[in-house]
């Protein structure tokens, strides 16, 4: 696993943007094929988003041969809800680039038969070939997309209930209500996300630390979902000072002294 620590939530969004557009450039030099790019919602990436938006702006990247695929969207949430993942997503992101609407992939929480949906998602990323960089957040619970606390390691696309500890959290974009929280959403599997040939994942502020404390020293546990990322070939976790607070001076002197001597 590939750690990085930079002293603030902007110079993560900036270290992550960077890594995206650079990934993309370097594909579209050596092929017409489109880059897969697998993406998260939530507060964390938001910087992110600015970030390559501001990146698109001044001509640094285009997203016109992109396909994206989102995690995860919750269950019986109208699409046209402000809090609908398709909602964030436009109104952070898409509405803001040159993506062509045709690749953007949001798993539909509305659909009739929700199984036949999540098995229709893993064709269409099967379909395009897999996801070339898929980036996602941490849960204070450790969780990687809507994938709780002792969710399979292998787990494919699926419908999930949220725990209460999610349901609370999320409760901030819900008018501080627990009751209009959906309790259930579509996610991808944990499975999903280490096919990617890349994952890229952000965690910023203290909040996160206890997570990133187990993911990256604690043993790969179910416990901790996050801990997939110990054994996927090209992990690389992006997280600021405060969300590393919790690691031991040894792990966070190792991690920092690598990618100094790596520049
Ligand atoms: P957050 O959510 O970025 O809003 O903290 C992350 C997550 O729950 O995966």
């Amino acid at each position: 696993m590939r750690l990085l620590i930079e002293p603030t939530p902007q110079e993560v969004a900036r270290w992550a943007a960077d890594y995206i557009v650079r990934a993309i450039n370097a594909r579209a030099a050596v092929t017409d094929a489109p880059f897969v790019l697998g993406l998260p919602t939530g507060s964390t990436p938001l910087e992110t988003y600015a970030e390559l938006i501001r990146r698109y702006e001044a001509g640094d990247v285009s997203f016109r041969n992109v396909v994206t695929f989102n995690m995860d969207e919750y269950v019986g949430l109208p699409e046209e809800h402000p809090e609908s993942y398709h909602s964030f997503m436009w109104n952070n992101f898409f509405s803001h680039i040159d993506i062509k609407p045709e690749n953007v992939h949001i798993l539909n929480g509305n659909a009739p038969d929700l199984v036949r949906e999540c098995a229709d998602y893993e064709a269409a990323i099967l379909a395009a070939g897999g996801i070339d960089l898929f980036m996602g957040g941490i849960g204070e619970d450790g969780h990687l997309a809507f994938n709780e606390p002792f969710s399979s390691m292998t787990s494919r696309t699926r419908q999930k209930t949220l725990t209460e500890d999610t349901i609370r959290v999320n409760a901030r974009f819900f008018d501080n209500d627990i009751e209009q929280v959906p309790k259930r959403a579509l996610t991808v599997g944990i499975g999903t996300v280490m096919d990617a040939r890349r994952v890229m994942i952000l965690a910023t502020g203290p909040k996160k630390a206890r997570a990133v404390r187990h993911g990256v020293e604690g043993g790969y546990s179910h416990q901790w979902t996050i801990s997939a990322l110990q054994v996927h070939p090209c992990g690389i976790l992006v997280c600021d000072d405060a969300a590393a607070q919790e690691l031991r001076v040894s792990t966070y002197r190792y991690f920092k002294q690598i990618e100094r001597d790596n520049l």
